[in-house]
């Protein structure tokens, strides 16, 4: 594993930098194994490297979209992590239907929907047996509780590691995300972690020791590909940082 750690200014200079890694990260993959497979986060952060990304010339029709986590709502909700992506990217350039993969909230029942999600997973990467899906690249925020996807503290999804796509839940709401084995598989994570109130759950993810039950993105620095932590002035200020 690879980890890097850059504090950038603010956050018009950690969206420039999320947005270059991105399009390298994409190059590289479309280089490498000839289409690049992202997972995209929710959250208030990536929304403006999402609208720099609606601006670009890419080999649309080999770039494939997930996303690491989904909140419990249709995709035409203003809460809906697809939706946004939608509007600030996806709908504006020429990524063929088909390769957007749409985490399913369909019924009323989050569990089954969770198996569709991982049932989604298995069918476009087709691991072989006891392998991972290698995503080429996972963007991911992190709450000021340390969560990270929609892996919260001490709940169960943390410990699920038999599939790739489960249920997960805050305070009691259901959320459909990713498991910690499928994001620590992946190429590249990037992380994008901005504001003040994001000090705290950084200082204990990077300190020597940390109950990583409680702050769960710390589980991403077992991670086999390369990671990128990149950090606004705001999140870093701290002495552990
Ligand atoms: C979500 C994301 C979540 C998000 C963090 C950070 O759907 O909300 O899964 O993990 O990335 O909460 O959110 P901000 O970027 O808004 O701080």
């Amino acid at each position: 594993m690879t980890e890097h750690i850059e504090v950038l200014p603010d956050r018009a200079a950690l969206v420039d930098r999320a947005f270059a890694l991105t399009i390298d990260s994409i190059h590289a993959a479309i280089d490498a194994r000839g289409r690049a497979v992202l997972a995209l986060a929710g959250g208030s952060t990536p929304k403006p490297i999402y609208e720099k990304l609606s601006a670009c010339v890419l080999p649309w029709d080999q770039i494939y979209i997930f996303w690491g986590d989904e909140r419990y709502v249709p995709v035409d909700h203003p809460d809906s992590n697809a939706g946004m992506a939608k509007q600030a990217w996806l709908d504006h350039v020429a990524i063929p239907e088909s390769n957007i993969f749409i985490t399913p909230t369909l019924g009323n029942d989050p569990a089954a929907d969770a198996d569709r999600f991982n049932t989604q997973i298995a069918d476009f990467f087709t691991p072989a047996r006891g392998a991972m899906p290698v995503f080429d690249l996972i963007m991911l925020g992190m709450g000021d509780d340390g969560h990270t996807a929609s892996l919260f503290p001490h709940t169960a999804a943390l410990d699920v590691t038999d599939r790739y796509a489960t249920l997960g839940e805050k305070s009691g709401e259901p959320r459909l995300t990713l498991t910690f084995p499928v994001l620590q598989h992946a190429h590249t994570i990037l992380m994008t972690i901005a504001g003040s109130n994001k000090q705290t759950a950084l200082t204990h993810i990077f300190a020597e020791t940390c109950d990583d039950r409680e702050y769960p993105s710390r589980r991403l620095r077992q991670a086999t590909g390369e990671l990128w932590w990149l950090l606004d002035a705001e999140a870093a200020i701290s002495p552990s940082v």
